[in-house]
């Protein structure tokens, strides 16, 4: 077997195979066993609460219809559901979730990704990505306000000709200021991604007032 290149090629193949899920694979599970998962409700922080809030102040009758009240339980069902529209809905195809150490992604999109960020149950599976067609959404929340993601996302020319990002209008009950359920459950997921730094935008110009309204 070691006399043909066939063989060599074989046995180095299947080493590279094992090397790389040891390093891959073992070896982070390893390190990051004892580490527990976070869940959502411990996910819940004054940012996304704050967002979420804002999301009943612009959208009264929609946020009424379809949430009710503005409370950290709903919250965190908001986000759950969020999730799973964005995983249904395929933005993963487009979008990745994922600040590279390369290619200055950095300065374009903030810092650099840690394994921390992905320890909770949001993140399971992870969103990473493998295409860019539009931006990397991992620090998105709080970049735009939530009325400019609901025109968005009911159609992005009207906010960013030309782009080619599908129309979701089932995401809503008629018309832009009309979220659904699942509209306002996408929109609280986008405001989160990233509140977990403290160079969330918005956050900072915030007074103590308006967190605890
Ligand atoms: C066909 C590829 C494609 C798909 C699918 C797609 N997007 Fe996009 N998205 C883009 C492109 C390109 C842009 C940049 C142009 C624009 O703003 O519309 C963008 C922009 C965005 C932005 C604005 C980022 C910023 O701050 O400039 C958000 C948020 C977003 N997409 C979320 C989503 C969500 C959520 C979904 C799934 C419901 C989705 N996208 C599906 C291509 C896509």
């Amino acid at each position: 077997m070691f006399e043909s290149k066939a063989g060599i090629f074989f046995i180095a193949g299947v080493g590279f195979f094992a090397f790389a899920f040891l390093s891959n694979a073992a070896v982070p599970v390893a390190m990051y066993r004892d580490q527990p998962e976070k869940t959502v409700e411990e996910l819940v922080n004054p940012r996304i609460l704050y967002q979420f809030k804002e999301l009943s102040r612009r959208f009264p009758e929609a946020f009424e219809d379809h949430v009710g009240e503005a409370s950290e339980e709903n919250c965190v069902k908001a986000l759950r559901l969020g999730r799973q529209v964005y995983v249904g809905e395929g933005c993963w195809h487009c979008h990745s979730q994922f600040v590279r150490p390369v290619s200055n992604d950095s300065r374009r999109f903030g810092a650099v990704s840690e394994t921390w960020e992905y320890q909770n149950e949001l993140q399971r599976p992870v969103m990473f990505g493998t295409r860019r067609v539009g931006p990397d959404l991992t620090r998105e929340g709080g970049r735009r306000g939530s009325d400019w993601h609901a025109v968005h996302f009911f159609r992005p020319k009207i906010v960013s000709t030309d782009s080619p990002m599908p129309e979701y209008p089932w995401l809503f009950d008629g018309a832009p200021d009309k979220p659904n359920k699942r509209g306002i459950a996408l929109i609280t997921y986008i405001q989160w991604l990233g509140s977990w730094h403290d160079t969330y935008p918005y956050y900072e110009e915030l007074t103590e007032m308006q967190l605890n309204e």
